[in-house]
């Protein structure tokens, strides 16, 4: 009979794997918001303050938000950013591994109390699960563990000389303490995290903001629909009943040309019936669709990226084609409303 021993680890060191595995996060979840085109661009579909307006809106840390964060959005989503990376690599390196954790999770139990406040059932919201998997790191650091905390750190004289501590005079190097030691890698790893936020930052693409048409105050309805729709038949739009009519319905009203809308492109504009956005997509046949905007989760005010409808707030993706939900939490997809082109003209008819 054939045995395998499986070496057993002992439970500070099978920590180890969560311990990289939520620095390495923290350092993607940084990069990537400030690689984001749109992250800093108000009217993006990820600008941070969307996403912020939507945590804060119905939920028991949206106070903070509004306190703190939504009058500087700005700064908010860059600290945060950075905030992220550092304990990342601080968490990475085990490096004052209790307070980096102690950020971490402080961190995530905001964005529970936001951000996945309104995910049900709770536990698919991800911020509490990562503040659970914090706790442990926050209650005994990296001990056990490969980390430079339980490194006794002695620095060499070139390092010395290269962080400025001091001037260094022969036999001086003893009296440097770990504590300083590792106090001089705090800086360095600060200074790491600002370069390879800088480096985010420079790398994005640029953005391109979507197009918004201004409703017009019903002038486009009936009266410009007979002229405008002389020698064009209305084209009715996707996410509306296929009717051709021959006269614009009552109420509609003008968008804008829809030349303004290219293939591939969207708008978006406030809806005819009650002023709430709506999203306008031109697909690549030509056709228009629209939907509300408003996203069937918690509200926030959803836009259009990479060929899909897209949604700042928990990541939830509808269809460009017919609304339905694709992915994320949201639990039904977006309403549909009716938009027609007529003589070159956009118009949305309200529902
Ligand atoms: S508001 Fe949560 S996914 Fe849209």
């Amino acid at each position: 009979m054939v045995s395998i021993n499986v070496p057993t680890l002992t439970p500070a060191k099978a920590l180890f794997p969560l311990r990289l595995f939520l620095g390495l996060t923290f350092v993607y979840a940084g990069v990537q918001k400030l690689g984001d085109p749109g992250f800093l661009h108000p009217g993006a579909p990820t600008y941070i303050g969307t996403q912020l307006e939507g945590f804060a809106n119905g939920t028991p840390g949206g106070f903070i938000l509004r306190a703190f964060a939504i009058p500087h959005p700005t700064v908010a989503g860059v600290g945060v950013a950075v905030t992220e990376i550092l304990i990342g690599l601080l968490v990475s390196a085990g490096l004052f591994t209790r307070i980096a954790a102690a950020g971490g999770i402080g961190l995530n139990f905001l964005l529970f109390l936001t951000a996945s406040w309104n995910t049900t059932p709770y536990f698919l919201g991800p911020d509490l699960v990562f503040t659970f998997a914090w706790l442990p790191f926050v209650l005994a650091g990296a001990a056990g563990q490969p980390a430079l905390d339980n490194v006794t750190l002695r620095p060499s004289e070139a390092f010395v000389r290269r962080t400025r501590l001091r001037p260094v005079g022969a036999g001086e190097i003893d009296a440097l303490t770990p504590t300083s030691t590792r106090r001089v890698l705090l800086a360095e790893f600060a200074g790491l995290a600002l370069a390879i936020a800088g480096i985010s930052a420079l790398v994005r693409g640029s953005y391109s903001a979507p197009r918004r048409f201004s409703a017009g105050t019903g002038a486009g309805a009936k009266g410009s629909a007979g002229s405008a729709g002389g020698s064009t038949s209305p084209k009715p739009a996707a996410g509306s009943s296929a009717q051709r009519p021959s006269k614009l319905p009552a109420g509609a009203v003008k968008l804008g040309p829809g030349k303004r809308l290219p293939s591939g492109q969207a708008a978006t504009y406030g809806d005819p019936s009650d002023g709430s956005p709506d999203i306008l997509i031109r697909d690549s046949s030509g056709n228009l669709k629209a939907f509300s905007a408003v996203c069937t989760h918690a509200g926030c005010t959803v836009g259009y990226e990479g060929g899909a409808i897209v949604c700042p707030c928990h990541g939830g993706e509808f269809s460009a084609e017919t609304g339905e939900v694709i992915a994320g939490p949201p639990p039904t997809g977006l309403a549909p409303k009716k938009v027609l082109e007529v003589g070159g003209q956009i118009y949305a008819v309200p529902s």
